[in-house]
């Protein structure tokens, strides 16, 4: 099966990143959000990141105008899912809204339609569970800013079949994306790897080894990271690290993933990182 339509559940910092790579490789995109006003959002984000690509002669504003002419708001999910071929979800890490969103899903979208979870740290399995359909049921895991980075990590659930597999797989290389398989598992491979290298950083602010800026400049300068992990956890949202260390914490039951106590004082003060304009650096 071709995916000729797709619709994407939420239009936040992925959601958006995500409808912009479907769209801009040829394939519509039913955006859906829950209020016109962050459909709004995603919308003018969308265009200034391709703004961004027509000023660096990546695309021409035909292809900025193409692109956005392809991308369709719905505010209903049942609406938005009932003619297209791959539905990808990226709607906040929260089980209840997942299971509210997969419900309507399954009840409203193609029998013959793929169902994808950005998820970066809920069980693939487990919301599979939530739909009639976990055979076609995976994990498409993109990565921040989504534009630019080249990884989708595709997550087979404990049932996902290899023809869902096949269809995932050939689909993200025509967004010119590289997939990885990886099986459902705490953290993926990404945020099993990149979880507790964040957390040792902080680690080491918290117990006064070096500031922020300066395990930053280690990183960087050191092992050429394009961003030193303190940096990242802001970009990625202190509370999002956070919540990913407790699944990887109570997934494996190993304490080597416990959450950093400086980090979890940050989540709770509201210094999320780039989101509230402060986390270990100032964005005002
Ligand atoms: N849309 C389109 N293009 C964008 C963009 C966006 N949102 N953001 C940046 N770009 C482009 C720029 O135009 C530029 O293009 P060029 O190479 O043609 O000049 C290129 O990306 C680099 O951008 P900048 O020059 O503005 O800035 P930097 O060189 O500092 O790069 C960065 C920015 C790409 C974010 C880089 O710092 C980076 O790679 N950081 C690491 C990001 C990372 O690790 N992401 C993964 C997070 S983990 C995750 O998402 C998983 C989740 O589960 C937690």
């Amino acid at each position: 099966m071709d995916v000729k339509k797709v619709a994407v559940i939420g239009g936040g910092t992925m959601g958006n990143g995500i409808a912009h790579v479907f769209a801009m490789s040829g394939i519509p995109v039913n955006l859906i959000e829950t209020k016109q006003e962050f459909a709004d959002r995603a919308l003018s984000t969308i265009e200034k990141n391709l703004d961004r690509m027509v000023k660096k002669e990546k695309i021409n504003e035909d292809k900025k105008n193409a692109t956005l002419g392809s991308i369709t708001v719905f505010l209903d999910v049942s609406e938005g899912v009932k003619d297209v071929d791959l539905v990808v979800e990226a709607v906040p890490e929260n089980i209840d809204i997942k299971r509210s969103v997969w419900e309507k899903v399954d009840a409203a979208a193609p029998d013959h339609a793929i169902l994808g979870s950005n998820t970066s740290s809920i069980s693939i399995t487990k919301l599979a569970s939530m739909t009639g359909r976990p055979e076609k049921f995976i994990g498409m895991h993109f990565f921040n800013p989504v534009p630019v980075m080249k990884l989708v990590e595709i997550v087979r659930g404990l049932e996902t079949d290899d023809e869902t597999y096949k269809i995932v797989e050939e689909t993200s290389k025509k967004l010119n994306k590289v997939p990885v398989p990886v099986n459902d598992a705490p953290g993926f491979v990404s945020n099993r790897v990149l979880m507790p290298m964040i957390n040792e950083a902080i680690f080491c602010v918290g117990e006064g080894v070096a500031t922020a800026e300066n395990v930053d400049e280690v990183m960087k300068l050191g092992m050429a990271h394009p961003m030193g992990p303190l940096r990242l956890a802001d970009f990625i949202g202190l509370d999002v690290c956070l919540d990913i260390l407790n699944v990887l914490y109570e997934g494996f039951k190993d304490p080597k993933y416990r959450p950093a106590p400086l980090l979890v004082k940050m989540v709770d003060a509201g210094k999320l990182g780039n989101k509230t304009g402060e986390g270990f650096y100032n964005y005002d």
